[in-house]
């Protein structure tokens, strides 16, 4: 007579061969088996996690791309793609859905923001509700609080200045995050956080290490629900409560603010059940985190190429300085819009050096052919943006800088708008992209009119990514001087 214990024994094999069976029928037979790409990722992703948590992401890609082509497969079910045809397929003829990472980058799963709702028709009606905060008009009428914080910026640098002799070294990776973090409080929540200004780092620190646990929660959703390890943003709750209780007050007091944190408000007023005070946390910290550290990043990388690329910066130089002759004219909107050198340099920088440095991660809904193969259903296809912004059939000498082919042809060749998306495409796009542009005109406008800026030599330009990339460094130090 079989026991019990044997017959359990049996199943247990029979159930790990059949695993393996699948396991390996996926690696070798399935649909995804003719694509290339390093032999483990036909059987795990977990080396692709490991390097994604790491932030060293943004290093291995290339490699798998220079070594297997422009698809590679990195996992059972996973595959990155560079190719133009594919990635304009991926974000904007199918506009495939957010993948599952967004999901578990929620800290409660039942309350999504706009960039973790996955489901296209909700996202449409959060989407549309927030449009008001974006029109033109809108947008325009943010102008003088933006001045505001950049006149308290200069303030600063030029304070700086003056205590260090005339000339002074600056991170200026910090100081524009901490513009860029004043500029969104002021436009989306009625107030600055002053932290060009104040001496108290706390506010920011407190989005940054939010922004890396999110990270570790995206790839890690277990993590949250361990004892003893708090909630990502249970710093941040406190500072945003505080902010949303003043806004009360100050709408009883017949205060009007028409800004992003009002469009919450309203609509949470209006629907307290399906749009709770948790939705209004979890809008608010995700547009500081959206629109500071990408757009200060996004200057400071532009600094960096002009301060390594001389003649360019030159060239800027006369741009700004027969727009705006005098010190102290005005650096606006209207002014900066335009100017044709300006704008080619903000595109040639967030062409080679993009925010998005990995790929745009999507789930495919149904089977696709993708770049010539077959890719079923609930596959996540990555679109490498970065990489098809430096692919060298697009792009003549792609990894140099060169503002100009901006404006004509270069080499023959004209900049292929379609092969630049620096902001996402599709549904899913940035909603900040004309916010990002004109305050990025007036920062780079500003500091240019208004200092002599010189390269620190020597810094590393190595970066890692939690969500937006930084320097591996921590800090990109640049030499500030008033110009007379
Ligand atoms: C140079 C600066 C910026 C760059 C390069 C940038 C880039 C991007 C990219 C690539 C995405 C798509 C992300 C994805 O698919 O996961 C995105 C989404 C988003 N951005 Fe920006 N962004 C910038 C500035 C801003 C600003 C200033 C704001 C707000 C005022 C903003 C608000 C958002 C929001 C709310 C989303 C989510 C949209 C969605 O999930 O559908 N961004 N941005
Ligand atoms: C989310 O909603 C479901 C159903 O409405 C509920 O059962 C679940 O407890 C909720 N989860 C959390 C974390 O609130
Ligand atoms: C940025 O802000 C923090 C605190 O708000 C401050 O410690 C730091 O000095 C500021 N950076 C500069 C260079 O002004
Ligand atoms: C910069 O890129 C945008 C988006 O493709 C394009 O519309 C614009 O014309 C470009 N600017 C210049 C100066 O070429």
């Amino acid at each position: 007579m079989y026991s019990i214990s044997i017959l359990l024994i049996y199943a247990l094999v029979a159930e790990v061969f059949r695993r393996c069976c699948v396991i390996l029928l996926g690696a070798f037979t399935g649909p995804l088996s003719k694509i290339p790409g390093p032999m483990i990722g036909k059987f795990t992703s977990w080396p692709w996690i490991i390097q994604c948590v790491k932030g060293n992401q943004m290093n291995i890609g290339p490699r798998l791309f220079k070594k297997y082509g422009d698809i590679v497969r990195v996992g059972p079910a996973d595959i990155i793609f560079r190719d133009k045809a594919t990635i304009q397929k991926i974000l904007i003829d199918d506009d495939f859905r957010k993948s599952r990472d967004y999901e578990s980058a929620r800290e409660d799963p039942n309350v999504t923001s706009l960039i973790t709702e996955t489901d296209k028709v909700k996202y449409k009606q959060k989407r549309r509700l927030l449009s008001p905060g974006f029109s033109i008009t809108y947008l325009n009428g943010l102008e003088p609080l933006m001045h505001e914080c950049l006149q308290a910026f200069t303030k600063v640098l030029d304070a700086r200045c003056k205590d260090e002799g005339g000339c002074a070294t600056v991170d200026m990776n910090r100081v524009l995050g901490n513009l860029t973090s004043d500029v969104m409080s002021a436009a989306s929540f009625g107030g600055s956080f002053n932290l060009v200004e104040s001496d108290d780092n706390t506010q920011k620190n407190i989005f940054t290490s939010y922004l890396k646990r999110v990270a570790l929660d995206a790839q890690f959703p277990f993590i949250k629900y361990l004892p003893g390890v708090p909630l990502a943003s249970s710093l941040i709750s406190g500072l945003v409560e505080d902010i949303v209780s003043k806004r009360r007050k100050e709408i009883e007091e017949g205060i009007m603010k028409k800004d992003i944190l009002q469009i919450f408000i309203d609509t949470n007023n209006a629907d307290p059940v399906s749009f709770t005070d948790k939705h209004i946390r979890a809008e608010m910290i995700l547009f500081m985190i959206a629109g500071s550290d990408t757009t200060s990043l996004t200057a400071t990388f532009t600094l960096l190429l002009l301060l390594n690329n001389q003649e360019k910066l030159k060239e800027l130089i006369s741009e700004i300085d027969s727009t705006f002759p005098s010190l102290e004219d005005t650096i606006t909107f209207a002014k900066t819009q335009d100017l044709p050198y300006l704008n080619s340099v903000i595109n040639e920088s967030m062409r080679i050096m993009p925010i998005v440095t990995a790929g745009i991660v999507r789930l495919v809904p149904e089977t696709t052919i993708l770049c010539g193969f077959e890719v079923p259903k609930d596959t996540i296809v990555s679109a490498w943006i970065n990489e098809m912004q430096r692919d060298s059939r697009i792009w003549p000498d792609p990894d140099t800088f060169i503002p100009e082919r901006w404006l004509g042809d270069y080499k023959g060749v004209s900049a292929d708008r379609k092969a630049f998306l620096p902001f996402s495409a599709g549904s899913r796009n940035c909603i900040g992209q004309q916010f990002a542009l004109k305050e990025l005109r007036l920062i780079l406008a500003t500091l240019i009119r208004r200092y002599e800026l010189s390269l620190v030599q020597g810094q590393s330009h190595e970066l890692r990514v939690h969500t937006v990339p930084w320097f591996k460094q921590g800090f990109y130090k640049v030499r500030v001087k008033v110009r007379t």
